[in-house]
């Protein structure tokens, strides 16, 4: 305990490029070692949500596989991050569906492109994966053309089928996205994910297994459907259903102990933007790291950040690495390993990474360094 919380120090006043005290929030102690979840597979280095790069991320040794949600004409639910799918995969090159390009509203954006309710899994099954960031992630770019969309019943099997061959358990943690809107085009995600999960015997709060939502009212249909573990995804705005004066969640701090008890009424852990636990100025240095973690673990939640990333682009000012005006800065590689030890040292429970590999790593060198966790 006093060794995770000394690391946790050390390192902020590492990062830390403001002068003022660090003043970090006592570290809780979890139970166990924090989980590692591959964000949409190890897509930092296979097109996303592909059963490649699913199946890297669980030889790199990630303990959970991430597939986002959407569902088909047809009632299939499908990994894609997005309902519109002109990011992800070839579908742009497809004559034969040039007349499916459509204008949508999509909550308070306007979206124009391909979307996943317009198509019957067959027709997807025609289309292949793409690197959603090519210019970032050239080598994943390689692989372009070559996968095909799974199904949810395929990443379950997946997951069982690995678990055998790896010797371990393969957890996977699905995401329900974009509820409200397939609610409103009567094709609900929540009971069909159920029946996926209870078809292959998720049913049990200790079964590898847990759903997560934006959507407090996804998850709050699905708690009375199942007793697997659920998972409040929080952004830098609280979602409306929690937003109310007498939380004073209009304010900055929003993600206060009333908004977490709240959200223990009806899930088993919050998943925030990392951004949320330690946040950034606007010039890109990290700020002081706020207590959220804690005051989750006093409200009985699990703490599930996102997103981990290897590349400059995304990491704090503090840990980029190399000369910032020479091309390729932004895709090159800085220091992430520092920022897993920050987080793991105030006491998450377990992150999103695009990276597993990096992310086992350093989760092996902080238990190393803290052996009393
Ligand atoms: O689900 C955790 C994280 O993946 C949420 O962000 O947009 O990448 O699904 P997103
Ligand atoms: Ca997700």
């Amino acid at each position: 305990m006093k060794l995770c919380f000394r690391l946790a120090t050390g390192v902020l006043a590492m990062l830390l490029s403001t002068t003022h005290a660090v003043c970090a929030p006592p570290a809780p102690t979890p139970s166990r070692s924090p989980i590692i979840i591959a964000h949409r597979g190890a897509s930092g280095y296979r097109p996303e949500h592909t059963l490649a790069a699913y199946e890297l991320a669980i030889q790199q040794g990630a303990d959970f596989i991430e597939p986002d949600l959407v569902i088909t004409k047809d009632g299939v639910l499908v990994a894609r991050h997005e309902n519109e799918i002109s990011q992800t995969t070839d579908v742009a090159r497809h004559a034969e569906f040039a007349d499916r390009k459509v204008t949508k509203k999509l909550g308070s954006r306007t979206v124009t492109g391909w979307f996943t309710e317009d198509f019957t899994l067959a027709e997807l099954k025609s289309l292949r994966a793409v690197e959603r960031l090519p210019k970032l992630r050239p080598k994943s770019a390689e692989y372009d053309g070559k996968y095909e969309i799974p199904t949810f019943d395929e990443v379950l099997k997946l997951a069982r089928q690995q678990s055998a061959t790896v010797g371990r358990e393969i957890g996977v943690y699905p995401e329900t996205k974009h509820p409200s809107h397939f609610e409103a085009l009567g094709l609900p995600l929540e009971g069909r994910l159920v029946e996926n999960l209870n078809a292959q015997g998720y049913t049990e709060p200790e079964a590898p297994v847990f759903i997560q939502s934006f959507e407090p009212s996804s998850l709050k249909k699905m708690r009375p459907m199942t007793r697997v573990r659920l998972i409040q995804l929080l952004g830098d705005q609280p979602p409306a259903e929690l937003t109310d004066t007498e939380t004073n969640t209009s304010r900055p701090g929003w993600l206060n102990r009333a908004v977490l008890d709240r959200i223990k009424e009806y899930a088993d852990g919050i998943g925030p933007d990392k951004s949320l636990i330690v946040a950034r100025d606007r010039n890109g240095n990290l700020l002081e790291p706020t207590s959220v973690v804690t005051d989750a673990h006093a409200a009985g939640l699990l703490v599930h950040p996102y997103t981990f990333r290897n590349e400059n682009t995304f990491l704090p000012v503090s840990l980029r690495r190399g000369d910032k005006t020479a091309p390729g800065f932004g895709s090159s590689h800085g220091d992430y390993a520092a920022e897993y030890q920050l987080f793991f040292g105030l006491g998450v429970d377990g992150l999103f990474s695009d990276f597993p590999d990096a992310a086992i790593a350093s989760r092996k060198e902080f238990l190393r360094t803290n052996p009393a966790r």
